[in-house]
This record gives C-alpha cells, sequence and structure tokens, in this order.
C-alpha cells in the first residue's frame, strides 16, 4: 500500500490534535468529560504514532508535547510584562465593610457596585503568555515584577491549554493570564503516600508541594505530579474588551482556561459578608485547599478608577480565615497519668497561632498511634485545630530531624515509680499501684473543677497542695486551714478566707455531684445522677448486689459489675463515711426527686449533637416534665433521642427495637 500523501497526514494530524484538545476542555474546563480515559489514551497513541513518523510534523502545541524538554541546571528570570500585585487582606466584616465605604467614597457614592467572590487558591501564583493564542513561557510570580522561567515544567500541566481556543474571534496579540497552581488533596495524599513508602520526607502541606513540584529541574518529574490551575485574571489583555471581571472570567473560560466554577457575583457588601460566612463552611468539602475568599470590584471601569497604591489593587481584597494547621517543634512528648491510672501522652509544643490562638499545647493518643503517624520528640510538626477541639499533633513536618527516636512509653510511672502495664487488647498503658499520686492529684482535680466545681480552686493549687503535704484526698481538702493556707507563698489573709468560704460552700452540693466525684469506674455525670435518682441513698447504694444495680434502667452488666466492686472496697467505704462525717450530702435532695409530669415512667437517652440544644439543655427539658434521662440503651428505654453523628447508641437502639427520635421528634414531644 502506498504511503499516504503528506497532505492526508497534516489532515489526520490536525483532527487529532483537534480532538484531543476538545476533550481536555471538556474534562478540565467543563468538567464534563464525553470520553473514557482508555478512549483518550487511544487518540493520543494514536497521534504519537504518527508524530513519530513524521517527526517534522510535530508543533509545540500538539498535545504530545507537553513532556521531553531536557533538564536545565537553573532558572531563567522572566520579566512579567505587568506587575503582578498582591491583595490587601481583612478578617473581619467590620473591615470589610471600611473597605466598601472607602470604594464608595472614591466612587461617586451613589453609584451602584458590583462584587466578585472567588475562592482564595492556597498554591502557587503563576504567569502564563500566550501570543496569538498559544502557550509561548510561563513564571512564577517572583518578587512580582520578575520570576523565575519554569515553562517546561508548566506544559505538563494538562489543564494549561498549549493553545487557546479559537472561537473565530480577534485573540489578543500577546495576552498574560494569571492562576494559581495547585495540588488537589486526594493527589496530595497520594503524594505524601508515595514519599514515604519511598523513604522520603513527606511535603508538610499542599502549597509547599505544589511550590516544589514546579521549581523541578527535570519537567518529568513534574509531569508525574498531580497539579491543577484554576485561572482568575488577567496581566497584559492587549485590548481585549471586557468590560466587567465577570465577563472576563466567561471569556476566559470560553477560550479554554479552567476557572472556578464557584466564583459569583454579587450586588452588596452584605451579600459579600453573607457568602464570607457560607464559605467558612463549605471550605472543608473542596479538594482543594483555599485560605480565603478574593473579592474584587465587578467593574474594570471602576477597578481603573479605583486604582492600586504599591501594587495592591483598592478594588480587591483578600477576606483571610487564620489557618487551620500550623508547624512548629515538638519539645517533648510528657506523660499524665489520668485518674484511672492510663498514662496520658500529650505534646509540649514551641507556641505557635493555629486559627486565632496560641497554641503550646496538643493532645496525642498512645504509643501505636504516635509511631503510626511518624511522630517524634525534637522534629517539627504539624498542629491542628479542627472546630472548638482541643489541638491535635498530625504527623511530622517533613524530614525526621537527625537523632530523633521512635516514642516509647516510659517503662515505670512517673510518678510512683511502678511498672507500668499494657492490658492486653487495650491500646493505653497503665500504672497499675492505685495509690499512685497521680491518681490522687486527678481525682482531687476532677473534684475541684468538674465534680463540686470549687471556686478559686485550679489545679494549680491543687498541686501545691499536695506537694507540701497538705492535701492528699477530697476529705483532707475538707479539713484544710486558713492558717494552713496562709503558710503558702502569696497567699494573704482574704484570698486564703474566700478558699476556705468556697471549699465550705460546696458541702453543699446535690448527692448525684458527690457520687461523680468518688471517681467510681466508668461513672460519669450521667449514670451517677441514675444511681441517685434511682436509689436515693448512699446506704442503699453500699448494699445494693450487682443483680440490683443491673436492675436499674440505663445500667448494663459492666458497669453494675464495676459499681458493686467498688464499693466492696473497704478503702472506698472508709471514703465514703470520712465525707458523710465532713457534712457532705449522702442522700438526694428534695429538687433531685423526678418531677411528676406528662412524661413521667418514661425513659430516654440522647446521643449524637442537637442543633437547637445542648445535651443537658434537652436532658434538663426532659426531666423537667418528668422523663428520666439515662446514658445507655436498653429495652426498657422509651426512645434514643439522636442528633447528628449518632455513634453506636443508634444501632443498639435498632437493635434493641427501641423508637428514634430525630430533632423535630424530640421538640414535638416537649410540646415546642
Ligand atoms: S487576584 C493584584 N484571585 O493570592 C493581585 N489572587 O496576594 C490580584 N490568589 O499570590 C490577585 N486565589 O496568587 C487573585 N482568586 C484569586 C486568587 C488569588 C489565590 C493568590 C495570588 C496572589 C495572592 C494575592
Amino acid at each position: 500500500m502506498a504511503a499516504p500523501a503528506v497532505k492526508d497526514v497534516q489532515a489526520r494530524l490536525d483532527e487529532l490534535r483537534a480532538e484531543l484538545n476538545h476533550h481536555l476542555y471538556r474534562y478540565h474546563v467543563l468538567d464534563d468529560p464525553e470520553i473514557s480515559d482508555a478512549a483518550y489514551d487511544r487518540l493520543y497513541d494514536e497521534l504519537k504514532a504518527l508524530e513519530d513518523e513524521y517527526p517534522d510534523l510535530i508543533t509545540p502545541d500538539s498535545p504530545t508535547q507537553r513532556v521531553g524538554a531536557p533538564p536545565s541546571d537553573k532558572f531563567e528570570k522572566s520579566r512579567h510584562l505587568t506587575p503582578m500585585g498582591s491583595l490587601d487582606k481583612v478578617t473581619t466584616d467590620e473591615a470589610l465593610a471600611k473597605w466598601a465605604e472607602d470604594v464608595r467614597k472614591r466612587l461617586d457614592s451613589d453609584e451602584p457596585v458590583a462584587y466578585v467572590l472567588e475562592p482564595k487558591i492556597d498554591g502557587s501564583a503563576i504567569n502564563l503568555v500566550y501570543e496569538d493564542g498559544v502557550f509561548i513561557r510561563g513564571a512564577t510570580r517572583g518578587d512580582g515584577y520578575q520570576g523565575e522561567d519554569v515553562t517546561p515544567n508548566l506544559r505538563t500541566i494538562s489543564a494549561i491549554p498549549l493553545q487557546m481556543r479559537d472561537l473565530g474571534d480577534d485573540l489578543p496579540a500577546v495576552l498574560e493570564v494569571r492562576g494559581e497552581v495547585y495540588m488537589p488533596l486526594s493527589g496530595f495524599r497520594q503524594f505524601n503516600e508515595r514519599l514515604t513508602s519511598e523513604g522520603k520526607a513527606t511535603a508538610p502541606n499542599p502549597r509547599n508541594a505544589a511550590a516544589g513540584s514546579l521549581r523541578q529541574k527535570d519537567s518529568s518529574i513534574t509531569a508525574a505530579r498531580p497539579l491543577s490551575i484554576w485561572i482568575y485574571g488577567l496581566g497584559r489583555r492587549d485590548g481585549l474588551g471586557t468590560a466587567t471581571h465577570w465577563e472576563t472570567l466567561e471569556w476566559l473560560r470560553e477560550h479554554g482556561f479552567r476557572t472556578n466554577p464557584f466564583a459569583e457575583r454579587v450586588d452588596s457588601i452584605e451579600d459579600v459578608m453573607q457568602a464570607c460566612r457560607e464559605w467558612e463552611l463549605r471550605r472543608a468539602e473542596l479538594d482543594y485547599e483555599i485560605d480565603g475568599i478574593v473579592i474584587k470590584v465587578d467593574s474594570h471601569e471602576q477597578q481603573a478608577r479605583l486604582g492600586a497604591l504599591h501594587e495592591r489593587p483598592r478594588w480587591a481584597r483578600a477576606f483571610k480565615w487564620a489557618p487551620m494547621t500550623a508547624q512548629t517543634k515538638l519539645l517533648k512528648i510528657a506523660i499524665r497519668v489520668g485518674r484511672t491510672g492510663a498514662l496520658n501522652p500529650w505534646a509540649m509544643l514551641e507556641p505557635v497561632e493555629v486559627g486565632g490562638v496560641t497554641v503550646s499545647k496538643a493532645t496525642l493518643h498512645n504509643e501505636e498511634d504516635i509511631n503510626r503517624k511518624q511522630i517524634r520528640e525534637g522534629d517539627l510538626v504539624i498542629v491542628q485545630r479542627a472546630g472548638d477541639v482541643i489541638p491535635q499533633v498530625v504527623g511530622p513536618a517533613g524530614a525526621h530531624r537527625p537523632g530523633t527516636k521512635e516514642f516509647r512509653m516510659p517503662k515505670k510511672c512517673p510518678l510512683c515509680g511502678a511498672n507500668v502495664v499494657k492490658p492486653e487488647g487495650e491500646a493505653m498503658h497503665r500504672c497499675p499501684n492505685r495509690d499512685c499520686p497521680s491518681r490522687g492529684i486527678e481525682t482531687l482535680n476532677n473534684w475541684v473543677m468538674a465534680a463540686a466545681d470549687i471556686e478559686g480552686v485550679g489545679e494549680q493549687l491543687v498541686r501545691r497542695l499536695w506537694d507540701v503535704g497538705l492535701v492528699r484526698s477530697v476529705p483532707d481538702l475538707y479539713r484544710l486551714t486558713k492558717e494552713q493556707l496562709l503558710e503558702l507563698d502569696g497567699f494573704q489573709e482574704k484570698s486564703a478566707s474566700n478558699v476556705i468560704a468556697s471549699i465550705e460552700r460546696s458541702k453543699e452540693i446535690p448527692f448525684r455531684r458527690v457520687l461523680y466525684g468518688l471517681n467510681i469506674p466508668d461513672v460519669g455525670g450521667v449514670t451517677a445522677g441514675v444511681l441517685a435518682r434511682e436509689l436515693g441513698t448512699i446506704d442503699r447504694l453500699l448494699g445494693a448486689t450487682v443483680e440490683e444495680l443491673q436492675a436499674i434502667d440505663g445500667i448494663g452488666p459492666d458497669r453494675a459489675a464495676s459499681i458493686a466492686e467498688w464499693f466492696e472496697d473497704k478503702a472506698n467505704c472508709n471514703l465514703v463515711e470520712e465525707l458523710r462525717g465532713l457534712g457532705l450530702r449522702m442522700e438526694i435532695g428534695e429538687e433531685e426527686r423526678p418531677v411528676e409530669g406528662p412524661l413521667s415512667g418514661q425513659s430516654y437517652v440522647i446521643t449524637g449533637t442537637l442543633e437547637s440544644y445542648t445535651r443537658e439543655e434537652a436532658k434538663a427539658a426532659l426531666e423537667a416534665l418528668g422523663a428520666k434521662v439515662g446514658d445507655s440503651v436498653s429495652k426498657k428505654t422509651t426512645g434514643l433521642v439522636a442528633g447528628e453523628g449518632p455513634g453506636s447508641k443508634l444501632a443498639k437502639a435498632q437493635k434493641a427495637g427501641v423508637p428514634v427520635l430525630d430533632e423535630r421528634a424530640l421538640q414535638k414531644l416537649l410540646g415546642r
């Protein structure tokens, strides 16, 4: 068979290139692919084979020409045709309002102003130069005037068109297109997993990973990294006639650029504020990191009148959120022995700002978890705050520092020196010594901070009183005198009297709080309430058998056993007697007796997060109508109130055939 005429080859090449470019556009820009990856690969392979046969017909903008530039040993400087400015930031509604006011003053004050909002992508800023629609070169932002020419690396990013879509309109002779190269979170996780499996240092965050990938000397390395780009504006525009930023974004999208689909246009600064609030919640749903919202005055003509100061446009602001992660040094993994003997590790950190607060401590879980996450003393680590929860150490930020070692729990209890044990099947190490001072200290802490909530007495004072030997148990606390306090540094007549008075007042706490403060294993606040209500006095509790306890709604067999066992211990009975002798309440008061009401005889358990009540409020509302509220689901439970994130109680209720109430059903039950 005769070889095809060069004319036909050229036609097929054009066709294949156009088709491939079309599919790249559908995939990256429209997020709506028409063909499978395999079908795309077949077209690509055909093009590649044809080009291999006719190398003279290869053009630089062919989809095959994204990889293959020879590695360079340094990046050339590249001067931007127009400077790449930066954005002034605001962090509050007040600052936004002030900016809007300034904009209004500088324009005609009754002139309408529309704004465009876009996610602020946390990646690496890039300037792309197109001449007659063809990608010529691209550079990093650098100092805003000149950056590094990373063209071969940018060419490997398939979301960057090598050629703009030709819609038959006149393309500007020279166009600077600006955007942010980023690494999607899904790609970032895989990338770090790969690095870990190769024994290499991980990247601390997606921004670093993107910036590092762009600065590879060998573009085949960049090609293997999961990078993408969002385009958000122009530099030099050579007569491009769009009148607003919104139109410009549309124009860019039509011409093949990946603009963010979440951009929105609003007509007032109040709408801007509302949108920023919504964005803060939506932020976590995205597959890329954003650190705020960019707000731009929409009209190009208004932008021109507003101008810029030191390359920072007066027509735009970045509304930034405090970052929820930060890097800092893990100074030491300290151990705290809890009131049940568990050795709880926690991280002592070099203080660092995370999400607007200074963090110097963070929780860690247990030895296995610490080592699985490769967390080591002396390393730089990533600290994260999510919602209101206590900060956590996520993992190391990069390679381990020289000399760091895997974490090992101490063999001996840091407070009493007893040999630490790790019970079979448990994650926590424990101090087995029941007389370990830490248990005493933690029991005291729990008493003063939670059970009795004694004003003016906190962890620090407990520790001092313990150390000087004045208070080694809860009864000791009630025997403390003003004279003893006055011997301690820093106490004066008044402060000492206040402390003694508030300790004295705490003798009035209800019976259920006394029970809670006894530190009976498995008895938290709710169970203490159930026991107080059902048995009424400590004497009935002292005499109760496992069977009797188990018969109480909300007390399962395990809990019944641990309660009975606790009261069998002579030392515990003595503690109860001592407290009784000191005047603490050992029976239920009038105010604790269940009220008679429409829900008398019914019992509920509450789980998960409710929207319009805290769990305490829901409990109080149910109790006010006569219902009992317990901690664990049994066949006798009338209903389980389940909010968001219900956990195992929901499954248990369903298995036991206990009706499940959502928040609306609860409202109805409460007659609201
Ligand atoms: S507009 C005059 N829009 O934020 C500068 N910037 O300080 C106009 N960024 O490094 C920039 N997302 O790379 C703009 N949607 C967005 C952006 C964005 C991220 C980056 C930009 C620059 C920094 C602004």
